[in-house]
């Protein structure tokens, strides 16, 4: 299969030398591009600002802002068979970039954001026939009640509900542990675990799923 995967956080810049970004470190991402090269798939891995080795084989095309990835995104999605997005995209922006550093004048400086760009919402929205569409969603409460909304709000067919906010699991650990729920409403508990096994735990339903017959 041809695999679009994306993965770590994008930054937002606010002047020449201040960005908002988050704690995402792409190992969630990149364990699933290197699952699915040793599985023999052509992966291409579009990379928010991360210090890690891609994996071999892999093609990686580097971005930096949510508006940079949406680009790349909406281009390479055409011929993605599978595209999963484990990247921790900006949901807001700095609405106004300062061309000279933001001077240390007021005791409180309140800056303007404004929303980007759903990159996933755009996709499930232009999904081809026979196209996988696979949302990651990083929750803090009720962690399967929104993941079950952003399946519909996002028209995909598998998400990935992972809790975030505790050390042991979610931004920048070595470990996770994540309950797979599909757009039918099949529901799969995997537990706590290194990345790179529960990449290739995640990998194996979701493939598994796309070449499961039709039954009329
Ligand atoms: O990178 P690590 O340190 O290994 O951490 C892994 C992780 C916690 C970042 C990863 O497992 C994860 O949860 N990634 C998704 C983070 C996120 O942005 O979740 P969300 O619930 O806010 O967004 C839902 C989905 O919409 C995600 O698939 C996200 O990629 C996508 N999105 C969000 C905002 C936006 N503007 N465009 C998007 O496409």
């Amino acid at each position: 299969m041809k695999i679009l995967i994306t993965a770590g956080p994008t930054r937002e810049k606010i002047d020449p030398v201040r960005y908002i970004s988050n704690y995402s470190s792409g190992k969630m991402g990149y364990a699933l591009a290197e699952a699915a090269v040793r599985k023999g798939h052509k992966v291409t891995l579009v990379s928010g600002p991360v210090s890690l080795v891609p994996p071999k084989s892999v093609k990686l095309i580097s971005v930096e802002s949510a508006a940079e990835m949406a680009c790349e995104v909406r281009r390479l999605a055409k011929s993605a068979d599978l595209i999963i997005m484990a990247a921790a995209v900006a949901d807001y922006t700095s609405a106004k970039f300062a061309k000279d550093k933001i001077k240390k004048k007021k005791a409180v400086l309140s800056i303007k954001l404004k929303k980007t760009e759903d990159i996933l919402a755009g996709l499930g929205k232009s999904k081809k026939k026979g196209q996988m569409l696979v949302g990651f969603a990083a929750e803090t409460s009720d962690l399967l009640r929104n993941a079950k909304l952003k399946i519909e709000k996002k028209n995909l067919d598998w998400i990935v509900a992972n809790e975030v906010g505790r050390k042991d699991r979610g931004f920048s650990s070595d470990n996770n542990a994540a309950t797979l729920i599909s757009r039918e409403g099949k529901k799969i508990v995997l537990p706590l675990q290194s990345k790179k096994l529960l990449a290739e735990e995640i990998l194996k339903i979701i493939v598994r799923q796309a070449f499961q017959p039709v039954i009329n």
